[in-house]
């Protein structure tokens, strides 16, 4: 059973578009994820889906309800952790969640057993009477998590749920991510993070400039690699400099390369055939080379493959933006 239903959903935002004709489906009880870089049209997707902005073209049905006609009943089966942590400092966690649940028009009987289950699964009880105000992000996080779920929704919207969290506080968000998942929550998130977007994600749809450009498992993403014979070549160079990636970039036989580290390239070669003309024009560049590797393709790899550009260079690059929103991107980059 589908619990999202996508068909063409556009937004532009005068005569720029931010999100141009998406299509998918997302099934019970799996976790869905948008991945792109800063700028891609990701949370204006969900926003849309969420009911918080009016689609300029196309439709969805989330939990089979209109995202146009059916608002009230789309809000009311789905929950949203949003970019931004929406909690008032000066409450307590108990009462940030008393206060939300209220919102929602929740039964008190309800709210209260929501919070006692919420704060105890994400680990928050012993801090229940605490201002929030005194929390850490992770803390604050596992807070806005908890209100997002006070009314059990059937779909819950991820938008960058560990963006600028620390690693533990990062891997109990994955784990409680993939235990809601395990109950038959269907997730929907958006990261730029591709270790995040592997670990958690069955579907994957690679978003850049507000198109999907690529939507499938992790497995027949990694396979549009494979299966379009292009070998992914990792070289340790001892003296590796800027010039020697702009010759290699340069060369026919070469599809992509970036700089994965330091003393390393990644080399996308459409023919295996190449990589000795390959190692023969690092020698010519007097390049000292410590190490050389096929290796399995990453989900990076994937990115570079589809998109023609690295997801890390899109971060820093921080893709134009209108509307006085380029504060944005060039804040959150890591
Ligand atoms: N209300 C708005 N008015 C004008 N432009 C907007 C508005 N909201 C978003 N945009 C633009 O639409 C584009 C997509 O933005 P969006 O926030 O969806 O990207 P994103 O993929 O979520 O990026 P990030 O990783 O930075 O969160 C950006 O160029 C942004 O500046
Ligand atoms: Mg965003």
């Amino acid at each position: 059973m589908n619990m999202i239903e996508v068909e063409g959903l556009t937004r532009r935002f005068g005569d720029f578009t931010a999100v141009d004709h998406i299509s998918f489906t997302v099934g019970k009880g799996t976790v869905f994820g948008f991945l792109g870089p800063n700028g891609a049209g990701k949370s204006t997707a969900i926003r849309m889906l969420c009911t918080l902005l009016r689609p300029s073209e196309g439709s969805a049905r989330v939990v089979g309800f209109d995202i146009i006609k059916e608002q009230d009943e789309v809000r009311r089966h789905i929950g949203l952790v949003a970019e931004k942590i929406i909690l008032y400092d000066q409450l307590t966690a108990e009462e940030n969640l008393s206060l939300f649940g209220r919102l929602n028009n929740l039964p008190e009987e309800q709210i209260k057993q929501a919070i006692d289950k919420w704060l105890g699964r994400l680990h928050m009880e012993a801090w229940r009477k605490h201002r929030v105000g005194t929390f850490s992000t992770g803390m604050k996080q596992r807070i806005n998590v908890a209100r997002a779920l006070l009314h059990h929704p059937d779909v819950l919207f991820l938008d960058e749920p560990t963006l600028g969290l620390d690693p533990q506080t990062t891997h109990a968000i994955h784990e409680f991510i993939l235990e809601l998942k395990g109950e038959g929550i269907t997730i929907v998130l958006t990261t730029h993070d591709m270790v995040e977007a592997e670990t958690l994600c069955q579907q994957i749809a690679i978003i850049d400039q507000a198109k999907i450009v690529a939507l499938d498992t992790t497995t027949n993403l990694k396979k549009l690699l494979s299966g379009d014979n292009t070998t992914v070549i990792d070289v340790e160079i001892a003296n590796f400099n800027e010039p020697m990636l702009s010759q290699l970039k340069s060369m026919e036989s070469i599809a992509s390369v970036t700089r994965s580290d330091t003393y390393r390239v990644r080399i996308h070669t459409r023919n295996t055939d190449n990589i000795a003309p390959i190692l023969s024009a690092l020698s010519a560049m007097g390049a000292s080379v410590r190490a050389i590797n096929t290796v399995l393709p990453t989900m990076e790899d994937v990115f570079l493959h589809v998109t023609g550009r690295e997801i890390r260079d899109k971060v820093a690059a921080n893709v134009p933006s209108v509307g006085g929103h380029r504060w944005r991107g060039a804040s959150r980059v890591r």
